[in-house]
């Protein structure tokens, strides 16, 4: 590396979301440490970007969900004075079955990838960013914060973001650090290709976003300084009802979507 500039570290940056992102901090002039498994995906971006946008971009190969080599993460973010954005993007849905019938395994490397590499590369960066008096954290939770569902472990990992974020806002805000809990809903990825699914299943009948939108409308909320951003007019309304409606007909609502979901 050479030119020295504001660094943006991105997890979960081969493909999607984090992808996206990636693209919008260089553009916008940030040098760039991407985190993921697929060497050839990050290397392939790494390469565009700095060619393209005349930044710097390199990527750790790492699996949050080992505890070893997210300590490799951690160290390079505490020894990185010019690191101004974290964004914990990295993420999965998850084996599919009921929560009793997948095994133990799976959903502590859930909590593992989703929320303790989170805290951990959150309680790394902070020092560096309140020493500089500025900078932002934005933590991708879900739609599915908001929602109880057929993915338990899912659903609940994500409220863990979500209050995560909140209460760190509470107490970084007026220290020039902005934190976001960004809930997409479906959104063009690879993740649901990872669950299985195949493009003829009904799930793609859903309204889907792109990752671009999805990264467009978080950097606005970040703008305006809001802890939450619900990308899409239609996903706003769906986390209306879910804050609104009374808790019986909640459920009454959800029981009908599933098992409308479960003849999927
Ligand atoms: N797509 C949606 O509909 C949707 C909706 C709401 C929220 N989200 C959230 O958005 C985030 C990004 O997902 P996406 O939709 O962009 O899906 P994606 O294209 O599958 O991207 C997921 C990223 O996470 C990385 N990742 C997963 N497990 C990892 C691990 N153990 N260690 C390191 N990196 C890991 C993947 O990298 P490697 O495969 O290279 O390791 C990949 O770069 C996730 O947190 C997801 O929960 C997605």
């Amino acid at each position: 590396m050479t030119e020295s500039r504001a660094i943006a570290l991105i997890t979960g940056a081969s493909s999607g979301i984090g992808a996206a992102f990636a693209r919008r901090f260089a553009n916008d002039g940030y040098d760039l440490i991407l985190i993921g498994r697929r060497e050839n995906l990050l290397e392939k971006l790494c390469k565009e970007l700095a060619e393209e946008k005349g930044i710097n971009a390199d990527y750790m190969l790492i699996d949050l969900g080992n505890e070893n080599e997210l300590q490799l993460a951690e160290a390079r973010i505490k020894n990185n004075p010019d690191l101004e954005i974290l964004v914990n993007n990295a993420g999965f849905g998850g084996e599919r079955g009921a929560f009793h019938k997948v095994a133990i395994e799976s959903h502590v490397n859930m909590v593992q990838v989703h929320n303790i590499a989170t805290l951990k590369l959150t309680h790394a960066v902070i020092p560096g960013l309140l020493a500089k008096g500025k900078g932002a954290i934005i933590n991708v939770s879900s739609l599915a914060s908001f929602l109880p569902s057929l993915s338990v472990m899912y659903s609940a990992t994500k409220v863990f973001l979500n209050y995560f974020s909140e209460s760190l806002d509470f107490s970084l805000r007026d220290k020039g650090i902005k934190i976001q809990a960004l809930c997409p809903g479906f959104t063009i990825t690879d993740f649901h290709k990872k669950m299985g699914y195949g493009t003829d299943h009904p799930v793609y009948k859903r309204k889907f976003m792109t990752a671009e939108k999805v990264v467009e409308a978080s950097l606005k909320a970040l703008k305006r300084g809001k802890v939450y951003c619900v990308p899409g007019f239609r996903n706003k309304f769906l986390v209306f009802l879910a804050r609104n409606l009374p808790r019986k007909l909640r459920i009454t609502v959800y029981k009908k979507m599933f098992s409308k979901r479960k003849k999927d």
